[in-house]
């Protein structure tokens, strides 16, 4: 019999799976991360889990205590889920571009959601950053703070690095990974060169995002608006460790949506659009590189997610986004 009393014990160790668009016939192998098999459908569900286990066993929250996070969606789902299982109460606080989809979801666990403007900055009383940090402070909730919490780098140390280091017997030469707090990046690639300090760990951000400049020169640019969602922010996070970035790609909205259009069509996977942003990242360290290497990236949550916008032609359409390829 394999019975399970508590789903929690579904969160990580997902599959490597062939990914095969864009890749050249002489070119590397390569396969992705599919952390849209955790039990909330995102990468996310390692962090809250970690984040919020740890605080219990230090009795820093009780069942009845409120946890509170902004988000663009995806941790909302799993701090829902999470709570739920610890009998928590949640706060999701996200910005109006979340999709329908993931706010639904999210008071589906029966999480509250806050919905903010999108275009308020990090600093700016009501953008959604500033919101969780306030009424985490005025009410006293556990605040989870993911941009700059070192246990969300910790919860991919000890869980993702260490399951892609084992599935690959350690044999992979590149690890590419979008960064949206930074957390799986960093924590991934912390404990993957830590095993071999000759992996290349390749960071993904979108066009927009303030990371691609603060990488390469450590100056903080003014960012603006992109699409795309869960990867790539307007201010520097201190889950983000640059010095662990070998290189950084950037990645368009429009490549992004297509990209994940086509390999849902083509292969079955259907990725969100930041999985699109990776596997477009993925084509460009592939095509560097021959047959003796092995390339893993992350597919960090499902299409499913955005059926209302880069799954729409409608969407794609109203935005330009929409190519025949
Ligand atoms: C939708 C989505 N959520 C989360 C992540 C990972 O983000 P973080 O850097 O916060 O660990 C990614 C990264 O690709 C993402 O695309």
């Amino acid at each position: 019999m394999q019975l399970y009393e508590d789903l929690l014990e579904l969160v990580g160790n997902t599959p490597l799976v062939r990914l095969k668009t864009g890749i050249p016939e002489n070119g590397p192998r390569v396969y992705v991360k599919l952390e849209f098999l955790n039990p909330t459908g995102s990468v996310k569900d390692r962090m809250v889990l970690h984040v919020v286990r740890k605080a219990i066993q230090d009795g820093r929250i009780k069942p009845g205590d409120t946890v509170i996070d902004n988000t663009s969606g995806n941790t909302g789902s799993s701090i829902g889920m999470v709570a739920a299982r610890y009998g928590l109460r949640a706060i999701v606080v996200t910005p109006e571009k979340t999709s329908q989809e993931k706010v639904d979801l999210i008071r589906s666990y029966g999480a509250e959601v806050i919905v903010t403007p999108t275009e308020r900055a990090h600093d700016d009383p009501e953008g959604c950053y500033q919101v969780a940090r306030r009424l985490a402070k005025e009410h006293g909730y556990f605040d989870i703070d993911q941009y700059n919490s070192q246990e969300n780098v910790e919860s991919h140390y000890i869980g993702t690095g260490p399951e892609i280091w084992e599935q690959t017997e350690g044999q992979l030469t590149h690890f590419v990974c979008g960064i949206g707090t930074g957390g799986t990046f960093s924590g991934t690639a912390k404990f993957l060169k830590e095993q071999n300090p000759e992996i290349q760990c390749i960071a993904v951000d979108p066009e927009g995002s303030v990371f691609t400049d603060y990488i390469r020169t450590k100056e903080v640019v003014e960012g603006y608006d992109y699409m795309v969602e869960g990867i790539g922010s307007d201010v520097v996070t201190d889950a983000l460790y640059p010095d662990l970035v070998d290189e950084v790609i950037t990645i368009s909205d429009k490549d992004s949506f297509n990209r994940a259009r086509l390999i849902a069509r083509t292969e079955g996977i259907c990725g969100g659009g930041s999985s699109g942003s990776v596997a477009v990242a993925i084509e460009q360290v592939a095509s560097q590189l021959d047959s003796r290497a092995l390339v893993i990236g992350v597919f960090a949550d499902a299409g499913i997610r955005y059926l209302s916008k880069c799954f729409n032609d409608n969407w794609m359409r109203k935005h330009g986004y929409l190519t025949t390829t």
